[in-house]
């Protein structure tokens, strides 16, 4: 039988177990690629593995989340990454020079590689054929210190895309539309792989748009062939020795298909406060904007900011909104500026900030109360933005160029001409402030700076026999990990400072969390379905354990949070039956007889001991897990073997 393009991958790179669908598999890495949000844990937990230097093809270690700069914490992080990276052999992607997978996908990814990010929308690069997933900070350590990546082999959902798409539809849509069908967990245990001749219409940043936004289905990741479009950018980034040619087989065979005709799909957009609350534009027209932020790692490519410009060349943007651009990468603000589109840009009314996330992730950029922003971003999760009640839309840079216009959501059709635009043949490079790694010599010779906010990573101790514990928190469905561990300007700083972090763990959902966790743990949390959606911030994992959560008990997990549990070795429990989610309360004590023995004998039911409850429970963890778990996470693990 034929094989489709993440098979190829998967059996090029396979290092321990088979490809069977359900199996876990070991699989070789690539590249790696961490943010400084995630990064500093990464490199402390690299650190503790002991490892002279990178293992990996390369390693890029990028700053582009915490770039505000009130007082010393952030700056200081920042030269301990920039000394990490000299010190270990990585590339080093400074503050301002771009969002890590905008500048990955430009100057590193490659067509036929594997590439395990420290950050869930590192599946950007599946534009360009690569397999491209997002891990937790410790999973990207174990893999730039040379060692498998685990994960279940996925199944691998085909989209087959037929059709041209219409003028002011753009690859944005593409994913809306994927998400309307499916759902923000239509994606779980699915690559996402693209197919059929609506391919050849979209170029490389396009792809990658969609396979960025591909994460807010909880997919393994997203993929599109290697084909000519490929060759084509990445000739034009002066990198063309790196193309292969990737397609699947004819007859490869998909676990799911569906289709998309390109040209049947309107402009759509993302309503409050989910990626999946897709309706068309035009339902919700009308609506007063108070601001419209284009950019992010998912449309912020020169192809979507110069959408934007050649909009703007005839109009002016609205009084009545804030009109702001977060570029993807300093090459997309150097092709605007040398292109002109820049001034266009200014001249118009927009604010333009430094390439990086910054409101993306609530560092600044906050709406005001209860007003509709629209963004571009991949994400509008309640208060991510920084603003408690906000009314966050997600949409194509068209529709945003629209509303920025109108001062309101307007179907962008109703401008009439769409502006056609060649896009250069060669790209500036953009990317003199990338520092290439030291030699292993110089490397070594390397001081790592470590400021006062930098606390050492934290000692967990191995599971009690006989576990007990008291539910200390009760939560609902959906619970991502900005419920679990808030982002912000708050919250971010402290991302190196375990201790400190913790201190705002489930803050968005109980304020007196923390408090009782330390008066009465260790103990447990019980949730609901697809719980840890979101992003892969281990510090959701890590966090909580250190605050004495050892066990999580929930109907569903979402897949990289629970990889992150077990790292830092708490108990990953679903309900058996998930009615019996109801027969817990917060505050119960509760029993695990024989934890450590049935963990070792692989049993996959437990029983959880409520009073006099019997809880049937089930452990659906691997036997390399089981042993995690049986260490009290993976760095105690990794320093047995
Ligand atoms: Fe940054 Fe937002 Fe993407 S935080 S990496 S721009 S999802």
């Amino acid at each position: 039988m034929g094989q489709t393009v993440t098979e190829k991958i998967l059996a090029a790179h396979l290092v321990e177990g088979e490809l069977v669908k359900g199996q876990e598999i070991g699989i070789r890495i690539d590249q790696t690629l961490t943010q400084d949000a995630t990064g500093t844990m990464a490199y402390l937990e690299f650190e503790a593995i002991g490892i002279p230097r990178v293992q990996t093809e390369l390693s890029v270690c990028y700053v582009d989340h915490n770039l505000i700069q009130s007082d010393f914490r952030n700056a200081d992080d920042h030269r301990f990454l920039q000394s990490v990276a000299r010190k270990f052999g990585l590339y080093f992607s400074p503050p301002g020079n771009g969002i890590s997978h905008q500048v990955h996908l430009e100057r590193f990814g490659l067509p036929g590689k594997t590439l395990l990010g420290s950050d869930s929308h590192t599946p950007t690069g599946g534009g360009l054929g690569m397999l491209a997933m997002g891990a937790g900070g410790l999973d990207v350590a174990m893999a730039m210190a040379g060692k498998p990546f685990y994960l279940v082999m996925p199944k691998v959902y085909g989209i087959k895309l037929t059709g041209k798409l219409s003028p002011w539809v753009s690859a944005r849509d593409v994913l809306l539309e994927v998400l309307r069908r499916l759902s923000v967990k239509g994606g779980v245990g699915y690559v996402m792989e693209y197919f059929g001749p609506g391919v050849a219409e979209l170029s490389v940043t396009d792809r990658a748009s969609i396979t960025n936004f591909g994460a807010e289905l909880g997919a393994t990741s997203s993929v599109f062939p290697s084909d000519a479009n490929t060759r084509e950018f990445l000739a034009s980034q002066g990198r063309e020795e790196g193309f292969v040619e990737l397609v699947a087989d004819p007859d490869a065979e998909y676990d799911e298909v569906m289709e998309i005709d390109l040209g049947a799909l309107e402009p759509l957009i993302a309503c409050p406060s989910s990626p999946d609350n897709v309706v068309p534009v035009r339902e919700v027209a009308g609506k007063p904007v108070a601001q419209v932020l284009v950019g992010s790692c998912s449309n912020s490519s020169l192809r979507d900011l110069m959408v934007v410009a050649k909009t703007l060349e005839t109009r002016e943007v609205s009084r009545d909104l804030s009109f702001e651009i977060n570029p993807g990468s300093r090459q997309v603000l150097e092709n605007l500026t040398a292109q002109g589109d820049m001034l266009t840009l200014v001249k118009a009314g927009a604010r333009v900030h430094q390439a990086g996330c910054l409101g993306c992730i609530g560092m600044g950029q906050a709406p005001p109360t209860g007003a509709i922003s629209l963004r571009t971003f991949p994400r509008n999760f309640p208060g991510r933005s920084g603003t408690k009640d906000d009314q966050v839309y997600l949409c194509s840079p068209e529709v945003a160029v629209a509303a920025a216009i109108t001062g309101k959501i307007t179907d962008p059709r109703e401008l009439g001409e769409y502006p056609h635009f060649a896009m250069p043949q060669k790209y500036l490079p953009g990317d003199s402030r990338i520092e290439p790694p030291l030699s292993a010599g110089d490397g070594a010779a390397v001081e790592i700076v470590r400021g006062p906010n930098i606390a050492p990573f934290p000692a967990f101790k191995a599971p009690p026999a006989d576990w007990q514990g008291e539910v200390l928190l009760k939560v609902e469905d959906n619970i991502t990990t900005d419920h679990i561990m808030p982002a912000g300007a708050r919250v971010l700083p402290l991302r190196s400072n375990v201790p400190a972090i913790s201190e705002f763990v489930y803050e968005a959902v109980d304020v007196d969390f923390v408090k009782r966790a330390r008066e009465r743990g260790p103990g447990l949390v019980v949730g609901g379905d697809n719980y840890g959606q979101g992003s892969s911030r281990e510090h959701a994992a890590l966090a909580p354990r250190y605050l004495g959560v050892e066990v999580k008990l929930v109907k569903s997990f979402a897949r990289i949070h629970k990889a992150n549990l077990i790292n830092f070795g708490i108990i990953p429990l679903t309900f058996a039956d998930p009615a019996d989610y109801d027969q817990l309360a917060q505050g119960e004590a509760v029993r695990i007889p024989g934890l450590c023995e049935q963990l070792a004998a692989g049993a996959e039911k437990l029983t959880l001991e409520a009073g006099s409850r019997q809880i049937p429970v089930r452990l659906e963890v691997s036997p390399r897990h089981r042993e995690i778990l049986l260490a009290g996470g993976l760095l105690n693990w990794a320093s047995r073997q």
